[in-house]
């Protein structure tokens, strides 16, 4: 049934009983009126209709009050009390004097109707009821509302600024909102660099202060202790310093300028290079040149070393005609051969010192 049959039909029960109230006038001869009615005015006999009537409510004389939002009435000789139903008055608890003392549009205990109390508020909000929206909530100055509940949007970590919004923490520091604004708070012992928490004292990209990264040698890694930078060599790598080749790392096993021990460069022979194997230096000898006594020669050409280690070329006897003399002319190696003949030159005087050296007999 719809609510304008109701309010058709409440009409028209309000009329018949004003109709009945008003026209009604029974008495019987004896002047006992009929039930319902009453004399309450001087010769007007039974004409009070002591049922209805707010003025002479179940007999003469009797009131029925209006009270707050709600006008007296009368019903069946009672007094009953009709709420400003339109506005949302009720009488919810039922207790008479005062009246119809709850408004189910706006009271979160009652909202809609009589005992429906609206959920418990979260902090820093206060239920209310409206009668558009039924319960809500309405958070406390400074709060704003995040679904259910009320935060502070200037404070809260996770809905900074607005509801949902959280601030990230980064490692070794905490996050911060303030003012709306998402921050960061670093830990004890660690400095904000670049939105992150660095530890300048150990840090070896930012060493000391923020951004200072540290360099390294080859094999080795940029350490930062105290605020100041190093270096640590790799494994196997020791860690050698100084002038002239400066703080470095390296291999004491094979390295030619660290063989065996820090700053024990191997020596240089001619036509070889020199190599460390093992904590000992050693030379390979270049292309064509072999090693002899601790010397790289060319056993092709080499008079002392002719075709094989400690294979000297001698003398060649009685060939050479140098000063008056007539000695003998040292041999040449050729392709790895002593020479059995003096060269032409030894038998010129002007040339013959060269290859018929006095000491060399
Ligand atoms: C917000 O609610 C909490 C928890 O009930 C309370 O401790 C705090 O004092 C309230 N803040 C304000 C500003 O009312
Ligand atoms: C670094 O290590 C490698 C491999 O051991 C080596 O070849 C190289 O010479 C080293 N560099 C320095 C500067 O010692």
């Amino acid at each position: 049934m719809g609510a304008r049959h109701m309010q058709l039909l409440g009409a028209i029960w309000v009329v018949v009983v004003v109709t009945i109230c008003a026209f009604s006038d029974e008495a019987d001869a004896h002047e006992h009126c009929r039930r319902g009615f009453a004399t309450c005015h001087k010769g007007r006999s039974c004409k009070t209709q002591v049922s209805c009537d707010p003025e002479n409510c179940g007999k003469c004389g009797v009131r029925c009050p209006n009270a707050a939002h709600g006008q007296g009435r009368c019903e069946d000789g009672r007094c009953t009390l009709e709420c400003q139903w339109r506005h949302g008055w009720r009488d919810c608890d039922s207790a008479k004097g005062n009246g119809c003392e709850t408004n189910i549009d706006t009271s979160p205990k009652h909202c809609g109707k009589c005992g429906k109390v609206c959920p418990a508020p979260p902090a820093n909000g206060t239920a209310t009821c409206s009668k558009k929206d039924g319960c809500s909530i309405q958070c406390d100055a400074r709060f704003s509302k995040c679904g259910t509940q009320c935060l502070n949007l200037q404070t809260d970590t996770a809905n900074c600024g607005t509801c949902g919004n959280i601030c990230p923490a980064p490692a070794n520091g905490i996050a911060t909102c303030s003012g709306g604004t998402c921050g960061v708070t670093c830990n004890d012992g660690f400095s904000l660099c670049g939105g992150e928490c660095r530890d300048v004292n150990n840090d070896a990209g930012n060493c000391g202060t923020c951004n200072n990264a540290c360099l390294a040698p080859e094999n080795a890694s940029a350490t930062c202790s105290g605020g100041t930078c190093g270096f640590s060599c790799n494994t196997l790598m020791g860690k050698c310093g100084g002038a002239p080749l400066g703080d470095r790392c390296s291999n004491l096993l094979d390295d030619v300028n660290d063989c065996g021990g820090c700053n024990r460069p191997c020596p240089t022979i001619d036509n070889g290079t020199p190599k460390c194997s093992s904590g000992l230096c050693t030379t390979e000898c270049n292309a064509g040149f072999t090693m002899c006594n601790d010397r790289c020669v060319d056993l092709g050409s080499d008079r002392n070393n002719c075709g094989g280690c400690d294979s000297a070329c001698g003398m060649v006897p009685g060939a050479c005609f140098c000063m008056g003399f007539v000695t003998g002319c040292r041999s040449v190696c050729t392709q790895g051969a002593c020479s059995t003949t003096c060269p032409p030159e030894s038998q010129d005087p002007t040339t013959c010192i060269k290859d018929c050296p006095i000491e060399d007999k």
